[in-house]
């Protein structure tokens, strides 16, 4: 492989503790990388090819990200993860249709459209229930909802929310969890590491609000739902989020395209920027001898 030809786009509007470690991996592997800010980014089309081997994303902003792999993805440039993925991942509704269409075990979950029909899934979802926005990440606006007057507050006030992506109601039966849940990484077939997120005075364990991570052991059960989850929504190099009830059984809850891994490295230990370059590499190596993209990244 020509490893120093045009280099590997880092695409990040943030350089991060994880970026800067992803661009140090590809460094030490002898891989020409370069860091992209979209923001800084001119695109014109007549130009053709951007002069990047591939890019890697790694951009917070989900509108930034998808519009970046459209563009470089039109343009000859394969992004990782591929469009179609972040597409999925960057929405819990598809995210949640794409389990259930792959026959994975998930918290049962409802759609509506609007404030009354919301209510109704609430009823036949039963109380406690989880109301979460479409988009969004690290917690935000993700409520547990006790009983309809609650529910009926939340709704209201999600409705009056400018956003229209907040009027889109995604409702799932709470999962009631031992203070803690899963995250594990994929790449491609296998989960390089996991942890438990465990609460910290919430009940949403998110890294972002307080939840601490510890190791988690990489079970055969877990394996198979993680890297099973992570196909339904197209495979690559993806956070995914499990739940586990009291009883011990686990169900997928949802993908992240662009994973924080911080909290993850302090608490295993493992590289996981490392695996990341490792497997980009791979990718990158399989798309460019022709090899079929649907199935090297499974
Ligand atoms: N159905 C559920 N049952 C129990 N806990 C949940 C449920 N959905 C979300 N949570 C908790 O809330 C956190 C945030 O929800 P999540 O769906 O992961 O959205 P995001 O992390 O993108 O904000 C999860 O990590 C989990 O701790
Ligand atoms: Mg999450």
């Amino acid at each position: 492989m020509d490893r120093t030809g045009m280099p590997i786009a880092v695409v990040a509007s943030r350089i991060r503790r994880e970026e800067r470690l992803i661009l140090e991996s590809f460094e030490r592997r002898g891989v020409r990388c370069e860091h992209v800010d979209p923001r800084k980014l001119t695109v014109l089309l007549a130009d053709g090819r951007p002069p990047y081997r591939a890019a890697l994303m790694r951009e917070v902003s989900h509108s930034r990200a998808t519009s970046v792999a459209a563009t470089f993805g039109a343009l000859g440039v394969p992004t990782l993860n591929r469009l179609g993925v972040l597409d999925v991942c960057g929405d819990k509704l598809r995210t949640a249709l794409a389990f259930h269409a792959a026959g994975l075990p998930i918290p049962r979950a409802a759609a509506a459209w609007g404030v009354p029909s919301a209510l109704d899934a609430m009823a036949k979802l039963g109380h406690p229930v989880v109301v979460k926005p479409v988009t969004g990440s690290w917690g935000h606006l993700t409520a547990r909802v006790h009983d309809d007057e609650q529910g009926r507050a939340i709704l209201e006030h999600r409705a009056a929310l400018p956003n229209p992506q907040q009027h889109v109601f995604f409702l799932q039966e709470h999962i009631d969890k031992p203070g803690r849940d899963i995250k594990s990484y994929v790449a491609g077939d296998r989960v390089v590491c996991a942890i438990y997120k465990n609460a910290v005075g919430d009940w949403r364990t998110n890294t972002a609000i307080g939840g601490a991570a510890t190791p988690c052991p990489i079970t055969p059960e877990l394996t198979e739902l993680a890297v099973a989850a992570a196909h339904a929504v197209g495979g690559g190099f993806l956070g995914v989020d499990l739940l586990i009830d009291r009883e011990g059984r686990m169900y997928a809850n949802e993908v992240n395209h662009t994973p924080e891994f911080h909290g993850a490295i302090d608490a295993t230990g493992a590289d996981v920027a490392g695996f990341i370059a490792d497997w980009a590499v791979a990718e990158i190596e399989s798309l460019e001898a022709g090899g079929h993209r649907e199935v090297s990244q499974r």
